[in-house]
């Protein structure tokens, strides 16, 4: 066998030829960082040529398309000197309409990664340096294993702030490794075999093995000594994959989705001010000592429509913590209503023993904008679902019964709820074919 690095870039510009040519006559694909354009003739040998490749189905009349362009051309030059390079393909799916149904193109422009020629839908950022982030996490290995400081400052410095970052100190990656693969789109996975104590310092622990979790964003980390089974680490893992206390706005409050604790929101009047940050801090701390429970706040006065949905107007003081469940219900402690400006600490923690011996008051959320804004928590897939069934059920009913009256709710759109929305729906296409 030839060892692939002594393959020169002639050679291996030969090799693809004849790959290539095999299936059409054609030239082989320049690498060289530009965006490839691709067409019907060379879609599927690219694909195949290529294990990483990140394709922008466009319409040449499509807005959006256009305002993504750079963007590509800025990441592809990036993304394609990567130890695990990505290549970035457009395809024009106006033109190309049968590549387009082949790969259920419904709307411009639909962005997907190719891995080893199988195809995954890409909604995230769109920004050139984001896109680098998020294609480079999709690359990489699923647990990097570093074996010295260097190694690990630079695998932190590569992860960068958008995701939390795991790093298990003297653990074998076979301990997290499936883990790893399940919360892959999450988080960033390593483990670390060689470290000086200096590091021991800087991360904070005392013995191994140590799992710890790095929320860079937030300036926080934690630390888990095990034990390393199954169960307690997945524990661990997802409930880390949130910061201590996660201020909720229209970007943060769709990764509360896929959490299953309930939740303690916090709703304080400014969260810049320096009471709110106070609070916060002792947030943190209840936080750490109580890992069933999520901890969010919100400002009232940075998203008003949200608060409002808890029961909480001007004249209501603020702060006012109650216990959410993430939908329709939510729970006040009596006699915890409100927190006051002294000794916080103590109250916090009367108010989660209230809730935790039941002392609450179970209430809803019914406001239209409420309504309006749970709407965009579910997939519309589950809505179509829950119609056809309500539907579906009203037809056997009014056979039986008199005909009944459909009611459609038309919740009261506001901005900030409509641009909630967008942000939780910032997956969906922008440009639809009719
Ligand atoms: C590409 O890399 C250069 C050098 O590291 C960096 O300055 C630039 O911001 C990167 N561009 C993108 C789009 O990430
Ligand atoms: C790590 O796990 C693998 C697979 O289970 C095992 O073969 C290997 O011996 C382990 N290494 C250490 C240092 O325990």
């Amino acid at each position: 066998m030839v060892p692939l690095r002594s393959i020169s870039i002639f050679t291996f510009g030969f090799l693809l030829l004849f790959l290539c040519s095999s299936s059409a006559e054609q030239q082989p694909f320049a690498v060289d960082g530009k965006v490839l354009e691709l067409d019907e003739s060379n879609f599927e040998a690219a694909i195949s040529t290529f294990d990483y490749m990140f394709v922008d189905f466009y319409a040449p009349w499509c807005g959006h398309c256009k305002r993504l362009s750079p963007e590509l051309d800025k990441a592809s030059v990036n993304l394609s000197v990567l130890k695990h390079p990505v290549v970035i393909a457009k395809v024009d799916a106006d033109k190309y309409s049968r590549l387009a149904s082949k790969y259920e193109i419904d709307g411009f422009p639909t962005l997907k990664i190719f891995m080893h020629g199988i195809p995954t839908d890409y909604y995230g950022p769109r920004k050139a340096d984001l896109l680098v982030r998020f294609l480079k996490k999709f690359v990489a290995p699923d647990v990097s294993v570093l074996n010295s400081d260097s190694a690990i400052s630079e695998f932190i410095e590569e992860a960068g702030k958008n995701f939390p970052i795991f790093i298990g100190f003297g653990l074998n990656e076979s301990v997290i490794s499936h883990l790893a693969v399940k919360y892959k789109k999450s988080a960033w996975f390593s483990v670390a075999k060689d470290f000086s104590d200096k590091t021991m310092e800087l991360y904070n622990f005392d013995k191994v093995p140590a799992l710890v979790a790095l929320h860079l964003s937030y300036n926080e980390q934690s630390i888990f000594y095990g034990p390393f089974e199954e169960k307690f680490l997945e524990d661990y893992i997802k409930q880390s994959l949130l910061p201590l206390v996660l201020p909720i706005n229209q970007d943060t409050l769709k990764s509360l989705k896929d959490d299953k604790r309930k939740i303690v929101l916090t709703i304080v009047e400014d969260e810049d001010d320096e009471r709110s940050k106070g609070l916060v801090k002792l947030l943190k701390a209840a936080a750490s000592a109580n890992r069933d429970l999520v901890f969010a706040f919100v400002g009232f006065k940075q998203w008003q429509d949200f608060a409002e949905s808890f029961e909480v107007a001007k004249k209501i003081e603020l702060p006012k913590m109650i216990v959410w469940d993430g939908d329709v219900e939510y729970f006040s402690v009596i006699g915890s209503d409100s927190v006051e400006d002294e000794d916080q600490g103590p109250q916090i923690t009367q108010f989660l023993k209230g809730y935790r011996e039941g002392s609450v008051i179970q209430k809803h959320i019914i406001s239209d904008d409420y309504k309006a804004f749970r709407n965009s928590m579910f997939l519309i897939g589950a809505l179509i679902l829950v119609l056809v069934v309500i539907l579906v059920s009203m037809m056997m009913q009014s056979v039986k019964e008199e005909p009944s009256r459909v009611q459609v709710d038309h919740p009261r759109s506001s901005t900030s709820l409509s641009e909630a929305r967008e942000a939780l729906r910032s997956g969906d296409k922008e440009d639809k074919i009719d």
